[in-house]
């Protein structure tokens, strides 16, 4: 436990759970200070996050006694912002399981997860501008181009949240399950990205992440790395094989 992050080293992932349950898992500048410690440790040893709240929430947003104090020049830093972008941009996956409230902040740490698994209770938004600030740590931009400019602008404009079903109908969470069923089913989804080619993993990553100018180029570049790489044919050539001693198999 460091910063109100708690850590735990899995098998084929790591899991980082917000835990300042008393403050709603509010993040402060030592959540964020510890996020971006696990962060410089991802970046190298590049493995799947799957993140987490404790007590029944995700995060109910920046820290408001901290934003309060923030002026200009802590806007112009981009203390949560910066952040998140570290998140979003890991080599590996991220899975975001969120429980209860996602709001603000906790929802623009949602948004920088590529694949999100709600829970029933699941209450997700920005309510940013009813605090005199406006969502300035992804949501403008991510949140849009998760479920598009009508809802998103419906959502920042006017502080909506979504349930959770609003939320799976809008394909800002791809599951909504019971809240032991939705860890489990991110462990279950870290447990299959292991078992495939890292560093193909990390080229789709990369791909995804890139400007929509950057297509096609980006893809060929990466898969011309991948064509070269000795993992590639391993896979390959252990498909062919198991398809002709299944063959050969069939003709006995
Ligand atoms: N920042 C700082 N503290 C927060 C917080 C936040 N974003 N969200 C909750 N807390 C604190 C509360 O101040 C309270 O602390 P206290 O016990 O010292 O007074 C504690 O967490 C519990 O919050 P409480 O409001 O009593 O819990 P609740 O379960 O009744 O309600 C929420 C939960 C999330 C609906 C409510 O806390 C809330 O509206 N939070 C702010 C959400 C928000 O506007 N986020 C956007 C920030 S950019």
């Amino acid at each position: 436990m460091s910063g109100g992050l708690r850590i735990e080293e899995r098998d084929s992932h790591v899991l980082a759970v917000l835990d300042r349950p008393e403050k709603r898992n509010a993040i402060d500048q030592e959540l964020v200070d510890a996020l971006h410690r696990l962060c410089a440790r991802l970046e190298v040893e590049r493995r799947t996050l799957v993140l987490a709240g404790s007590g029944g929430t995700f995060a109910a947003g920046a820290d408001i006694a901290q934003l309060r104090e923030r002026r200009a020049t802590d806007a112009l830093a981009g203390i949560n912002t910066r952040c998140f972008q570290r998140i979003r941009a890991l080599p590996m996956p991220v899975i975001a399981v969120l429980d209860g409230y996602a709001l603000g902040g906790g929802a623009e740490l949602a948004y920088a997860a590529d694949i999100r698994i709600g829970t029933p209770t699941l209450t997700i938004g920005n309510p940013e501008t009813g605090l005199g600030i406006i969502a300035a740590a992804g949501a403008t931009w991510r949140l849009k181009e998760i479920v598009g400019d009508a809802l998103a602008s419906e959502m920042l404009l006017t502080g909506r949240l979504l349930s959770a079903d609003e939320a799976l109908a809008a394909g800002l969470v791809s599951a909504v399950l019971e809240p032991e069923a939705a860890l489990a089913r991110a462990v279950e989804l870290a447990d299959r990205i292991a078992a495939l080619d890292p560093a193909a993993t990390q080229a789709t990553k990369r791909s995804l992440l890139a400007p929509a100018s950057a297509h096609p180029e980006i893809d060929l570049a990466e898969q011309a790395v991948l064509f070269e790489s000795p993992e590639k044919l391993r896979r390959m050539t252990a498909f062919l094989e198991r398809r002709s001693a299944k063959r050969t198999q069939e003709t006995r």
